[in-house]
Formats: structure tokens, C-alpha cells, sequence
């Protein structure tokens, strides 16, 4: 056994939150390592459903949780999460890392104020404060978590860096000492915690947010989120070494979704979208936005799967495919007339690219069970495994945990 890196191949939403949760049994620990409360997964807690931004996924399954250094830390929305989970009788051991970076309300009112001065060009963030967190954490102006707990900090260089975008200042007296409060118990090294655990046999799945598209530099910049969400920052941004990666699995979703703006080659409006959209419940978990719905890219998936090392795969909602009559993957790009198969030749002008698509017979009406997965449906597996060179592991064909195929 080792470690398990669990990320996300697309524009993110792939349904990792399955993924982590449907492994977590066999591991001790999940650990975040990158994103902030950018991220969003559904939980069901009897017949109600709430959307977790910060706490890793396997809540529920009592498992030690970790919040690594990599992270950008919005307090006041971690004291929310422990609050509902502490009502709702969940109970689990969470560490948070000293050296985590703070996003306190001037990082989310800079989110907000630099997406209105970029106009029709704005991003669509989550305004939830990622990017100019990392910024401000690459400036050296915003404390860390641990400079938070030991009051070893000033935010005098801060506000001044902040009064040159709006010269109000929100009051960040209550921020402190509710984030102190919430903190206070919860830190520790956890880079340290896991090298331990491993050192004892002890394996832990890191859970990515986002997906590689969204990747800060290999991404489609500047559509991209502020981090970094390749396998390959997952030991370095939990300062553990390289080779703890373990197996890096890679989450698909049978089609595709983006949320917010930028280039999205084989996007599809009109009806089918629709029809997608609303089966596949894809409105934003942590904006309600609506989903942009494509298929499924090949091209792209080609790049992220190379980029990271990915030998398998989680392919998910491929139950969402037997709702739609028409079965499509885009295999390569049409630029300036010149047909494309290599995603990053086509990025610097990928907005300009239309996709090329192969049909295979749709899977409308078919049947999905755990225990064999009809004929027409493993033919499309075994195409995808050859384009893709990598072993599609596991299917998920609905939302329960039991509605998951392992491939052998
Ligand atoms: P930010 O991460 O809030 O800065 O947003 C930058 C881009 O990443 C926007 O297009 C967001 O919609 C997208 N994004 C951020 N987090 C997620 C996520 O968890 N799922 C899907 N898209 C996300």
C-alpha cells in the first residue's frame, strides 16, 4: 500500500469527492494540499445536503484530516464547516498546517474588486479570495496561520497595500479574534504528521481541488484558478518527498463541464446542454452558477493525463450519457484550417479551436448496474483505454457509494 493522489484531469467538478470518499475506508488520512474554499463537494447527511469548501472529503468516515501548507485558509469559513459538522454529530480529527496562508477579507474584496476592473474579460472566480491570497503570499504581506495563533504579525503593510485598490478598509478586529478562536487547537505541522503515518504504514489519500486544466501555469491562463493543481505540487506543497505521490489517479467525467469564463473547445448550448445540465445536477457547488456542458475531450485529456504521469482512472457520471441520445468525443482540433492533435501546440489559440468529434452508438436507455457493465458501454471503455494508455479502475454510474464499478 502507499499514499493515493486523487485529481482532477478537467476544468475541475469531476467528482473527486466520490472518489476520495469511496477509498477513504482502506486509508488513515485525506489531506488537502492546494485551493481554499475555491473547492466545493456535496455531502448527503440523511436528507439533507450540504457543500464542504475546506474540510476534506472522507469526513464522515472519521479518518484524520489534514489542511497542508500548500492551502490558502479562510477561517471564518473553516469556523462555519466545524460548527455544522460538530451539529450534525460528525466527529473527526482535523490539523491544520502553521504555514498555511490566511485569506482574510481583504483578499476577498481584492477578488472581487479585480474581477469588475477586468470587465467583459473577468474570469468568473468563485470571489472567494484564492488568487490575491497567493499573490499576497508570494508579496510577503499577509501573515500565515501560525503568525496568526502566536500574534506574531502586523497588518499594517497589508491595509496599505489594500488602500491602493479602495481606500475603505474593512475592519478586520472581529476577523482576528474569531479566526484565533477557531485556530487556535488546530494547528500543527502537518508535512510532519503524514511523514510519520507513512513511516508507520500508515497511508493517506490527498484530495486535489480544481482540475490540471485550471492549473495556474499549464493551465488555460489566464482562465485558471491561483494555485497549482498537477500531481506534481501535491509533495511539494505538503513539503513531503517526491516519491510520496504514491499512485496518482486521475477523476474524469464522462463529458465535460467548466465554470466560468474561457476557452472550452467542445462546449454545447441549446438543448442537449440543457438536457446534460439539468441530469447531471451541474450547477456550481460552491456559486450555484450553471456549468458550461461539452463533450468529452480527448485532446485535452491526452495533455493532462501526460503531464501528470496519470496510469488510471476514475471515469464518473457515465450514468448522465444514458439520458442523451447522441454519443460524441472530440478527438482533435480544427486551427487555421490545420487539424491539431496536440493540446499544447493548440493553447495559445485554443479559443480559436473547433473540435473534430467521432460518434459511437449512444448509451440512451441502457442499463447500468454495479455488477456488469452492458456490452456497448465497455466497448467505449476499452476505445477510451487505448486512446488514453491508462486503465480505466473505476466507473461511477450514479451518486452513491454503491453505484461504482471497479474494473478488473
Ligand atoms: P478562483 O479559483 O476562485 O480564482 O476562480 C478561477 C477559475 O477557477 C474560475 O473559472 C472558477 O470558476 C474556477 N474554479 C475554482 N474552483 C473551482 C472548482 O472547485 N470547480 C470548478 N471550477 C472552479
Amino acid at each position: 500500500v502507499q499514499n493515493l493522489s486523487i485529481i482532477g484531469l478537467q476544468w475541475g467538478d469531476e467528482g473527486k469527492g466520490k472518489i476520495v470518499d469511496y477509498f477513504a475506508d482502506e486509508f488513515d488520512g485525506v489531506s488537502r494540499y492546494n485551493g481554499g474554499s475555491n473547492a466545493g463537494h456535496t455531502i448527503v447527511i440523511g436528507n439533507r445536503t450540504y457543500v464542504f469548501h475546506l474540510l476534506p472529503s472522507g469526513l464522515l468516515k472519521g479518518k484524520r484530516l489534514f489542511i497542508g501548507p500548500g492551502v490558502v485558509l479562510d477561517p471564518i469559513i473553516l469556523k462555519e464547516e466545524l460548527e455544522l459538522a460538530k451539529k450534525e454529530g460528525i466527529k473527526f480529527d482535523l490539523l491544520v498546517d502553521g504555514r498555511c496562508t490566511l485569506v482574510t477579507p481583504l483578499e476577498r474584496e481584492m477578488d472581487a474588486i479585480l474581477e469588475t476592473l477586468r470587465g467583459d474579460k473577468a474570469l468568473g472566480t468563485t470571489k472567494r479570495g484564492i488568487g490575491p491570497a497567493y499573490a499576497m503570499r508570494a508579496l510577503r504581506v499577509i501573515p500565515r496561520v501560525m503568525d496568526l495563533i502566536s500574534g506574531n504579525y502586523n497588518l499594517t503593510f497589508a491595509k496599505k497595500f489594500y488602500s491602493l485598490f479602495k481606500k475603505d478598509l474593512p475592519d478586520l478586529g472581529d476577523w482576528i479574534t474569531e479566526s484565533e478562536e477557531v485556530l487556535h487547537d488546530r494547528v500543527g505541522d502537518v508535512s510532519k504528521s503524514i511523514l510519520e503515518m507513512n513511516e508507520s504504514q500508515k497511508w493517506v489519500i490527498f484530495e486535489g481541488a480544481q482540475g490540471v486544466l485550471l492549473d495556474l501555469i499549464y493551465g488555460t491562463y489566464p482562465y485558471v484558478t491561483g494555485a497549482h493543481t498537477l500531481a506534481n505540487y501535491i509533495p511539494a506543497s505538503l513539503g513531503l518527498p517526491a516519491k510520496s505521490v504514491g499512485i496518482v489517479m486521475g477523476v474524469v467525467k464522462a463529458y465535460t463541464t467548466r465554470v466560468g469564463n474561457g476557452p472550452f473547445p467542445t462546449e454545447l448550448h441549446g438543448g442537449l446542454a440543457e438536457a446534460i445540465r439539468t441530469s447531471g445536477k451541474e450547477y456550481g457547488a460552491t456559486t450555484r452558477r450553471p456549468r458550461r456542458i461539452g463533450w468529452l475531450d480527448l485532446v485535452a485529456l491526452k495533455y493532462s493525463i501526460k503531464i501528470n504521469g496519470v496510469e488510471e482512472i476514475a471515469l464518473t457520471k457515465l450514468d448522465i450519457l444514458t439520458k442523451i441520445k447522441e454519443m460524441k468525443v472530440c478527438t482533435s482540433y480544427l486551427l487555421n484550417g490545420e487539424e491539431m492533435t496536440d493540446f499544447s501546440t493548440a493553447l495559445p489559440k485554443i479559443g480559436e479551436a473547433s473540435p473534430v468529434y467521432s460518434e459511437f452508438p449512444s448509451f440512451w436507455g441502457v442499463e447500468l448496474t454495479s455488477s456488469k457493465l452492458p456490452r456497448v458501454v465497455d466497448s467505449f471503455l476499452e476505445y477510451l483505454e487505448n486512446e488514453l494508455k491508462v486503465t480505466i479502475k473505476l466507473v461511477s454510474i450514479g451518486e452513491d457509494r454503491e453505484e461504482t464499478v471497479e474494473r478488473t
